[in-house]
């Protein structure tokens, strides 16, 4: 690996890919067959984003076409989901938990949105469509994440339960989404670490801050959210900690093996701007263990719960099963 920082416009170092993808290495699963709740939750998610985003023609109407335009391009909703999803462990009404699930989604989004940026990843496709900077400009792109930022902490402090679970709800996420071990400073760390050679212990820092801090706390908040006791959060931020984890190291490895038509993002781009990751440090077929054993433990926190812990644990296997 080169010592000096790549320039962002380092041509795609495709021989080293494909040097990932010798034979042997890839190692491709079956694609998975997503159970129907997944697609219940999303429609109910969708539902609530649109009622809690403000209207296109609201003024200023420019950042609000933005913000929906990369709010509404097609993610997977994955963070939202797992919220519903934990705070039905412990209740059958999981409506108040939508509140910090369209939080989580609109701090997720407004971290694309920046992570895009040219001064960052400097991506032109996300979720399949132009990315927020690409069709709206800069200065647009960066204050739609701004407000999608502040648009969620107003979304949890609607959320109809308790005030005192409400304060953890928000103490949680935006620890989630901050510097110390949190996503800003994964990002940070990120940025940083291009071009150089990382340790694992960098990498998994990089990792766990930058990605699995907010999946943790969509977990967290759903379980909070639904009232559940302390022993119970720990449980479930350890699980969401792993979980987040193999999360990143997959999406690590599809930017390896996948190709920008089924990611909706620019595959092979890690690679060219000689990003820390796992097939960059471990190779392919290590780093496939590696979340495969990531998710082992993850799931390993849900026994406790049994059969109503189902729906998370198909999720967590999702989460590293996925093509996309
Ligand atoms: C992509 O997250 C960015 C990471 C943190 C790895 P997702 O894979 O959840 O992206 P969407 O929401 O489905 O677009
Ligand atoms: C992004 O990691 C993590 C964020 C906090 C947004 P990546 O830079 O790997 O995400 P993609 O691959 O662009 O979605
Ligand atoms: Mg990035
Ligand atoms: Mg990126
Ligand atoms: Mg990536």
């Amino acid at each position: 690996m080169a010592s000096s920082p790549p320039s962002r416009s380092t041509p795609r170092r495709s021989l080293d890919r494909e040097a990932l993808l010798q034979p042997g290495a890839r190692c491709f699963p079956p694609p998975m067959k997503l159970p129907p709740f997944f697609e219940e939750d999303r429609l109910a998610v969708d539902a609530a984003l649109e009622r809690l985003l403000p209207a296109q023609t609201a003024p200023p109407s420019s950042v609000h076409t933005a913000m929906r335009y990369s709010v509404f391009a097609g993610g997977k909703r994955i963070r939202p989901i797992l919220c519903l999803e934990t705070a039905r462990i412990f209740t059958s009404n999981v409506t108040p938990a939508l509140y910090p699930a369209c939080a989580l989604e609109f701090i997720h989004t407004y971290s694309l949105i920046h992570d895009d940026l040219p001064a960052l990843d400097n991506d032109d496709l996300r979720r399949g469509k132009p990315t927020c900077h690409k069709k709206f400009g800069e200065a647009l792109a960066i204050l739609a994440g701004d407000a999608l930022l502040t648009l969620a902490f107003e979304t949890i402090s609607a959320t109809l339960v308790p005030s005192e679970r409400c304060v953890s709800i928000l103490g949680e996420v935006a620890s989630a989404a901050g510097t110390i071990n949190g996503m800003v400073g994964g990002q940070v760390a990120d940025v940083e670490a291009e071009g150089k050679r990382v340790d694992p212990q960098t990498l998994e820092y990089i990792h766990r801050s930058k990605t699995a801090a907010l999946i943790r706390a969509s977990i967290t908040a759903g379980a909070l959210c639904a009232g559940a006791g302390p022993e119970d959060v720990a449980r479930l931020r350890r699980f969401g900690e792993t979980i987040g984890w193999a999360f990143q190291v997959t999406d690590d490895i599809l930017d390896v093996e996948e190709s920008s038509a089924a990611l909706g993002k620019t595959a092979g781009k890690d690679m060219a701007q000689q990003k820390a990751t796992y097939p960059s440090v471990f190779g392919l077929e290590r780093s496939h263990e590696i979340a495969k054993d990531l998710a082992t433990k993850a799931i390993a926190e849900l026994i406790p719960y049994a059969e109503r812990a189902s729906r998370l644990r198909e999720i967590a296997e999702f989460l590293v099963l996925r093509r996309a």
